[in-house]
């Protein structure tokens, strides 16, 4: 939710948004903001938008809590301190790709887990 809201706010007149999902096999150890996941099958959700893009002095903050671009009462900075919080508890990463003046793209990881979960009964 914060990542589609983020992307209509990067659009300041017209533009797209797109949220595609794919598997994705990683052959090695591979490192995204903050987070380096161990090889193995992964689903990626990626949310895009033909946005502002993010300049690098951004792009460094973007993750602090409480870190926010937006006028005073649009925003609290809080959305993707949040995200990586419940992103990182679940195995996953979080990337980013941006061009200024071009858009973003912001895909979330996760795990792919095959074993049914085992539950034990008292
Ligand atoms: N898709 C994007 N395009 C351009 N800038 C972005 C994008 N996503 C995030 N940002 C930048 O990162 C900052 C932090 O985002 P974050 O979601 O943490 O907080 P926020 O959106 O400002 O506030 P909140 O999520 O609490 O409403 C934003 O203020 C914005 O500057
Ligand atoms: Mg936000």
């Amino acid at each position: 939710m914060n990542l589609a809201i983020n992307a209509r706010d990067a659009i300041a007149d017209e533009g797209s948004l797109g949220i595609h999902a794919h598997t994705m096999n990683l052959d090695s150890d591979q490192t995204f903001s903050y987070v380096t996941l161990p090889a193995g099958r992964y689903l990626a959700i990626a949310v895009s938008d033909t946005g502002s893009g993010i300049a690098p002095e951004v792009r460094e903050r973007m993750f602090d809590p409480f870190f926010t671009t937006k006028p005073r009462g649009q925003g609290t900075g809080l959305g993707l301190s949040t995200s990586l919080g419940i992103i990182r508890s679940h195995g996953g990463a979080i990337d980013v790709q941006s061009e200024l003046g071009q858009g973003t793209t912001i895909t979330v990881v996760f795990p792919i887990v095959t074993d049914s979960l085992q539950t034990t009964h008292a």
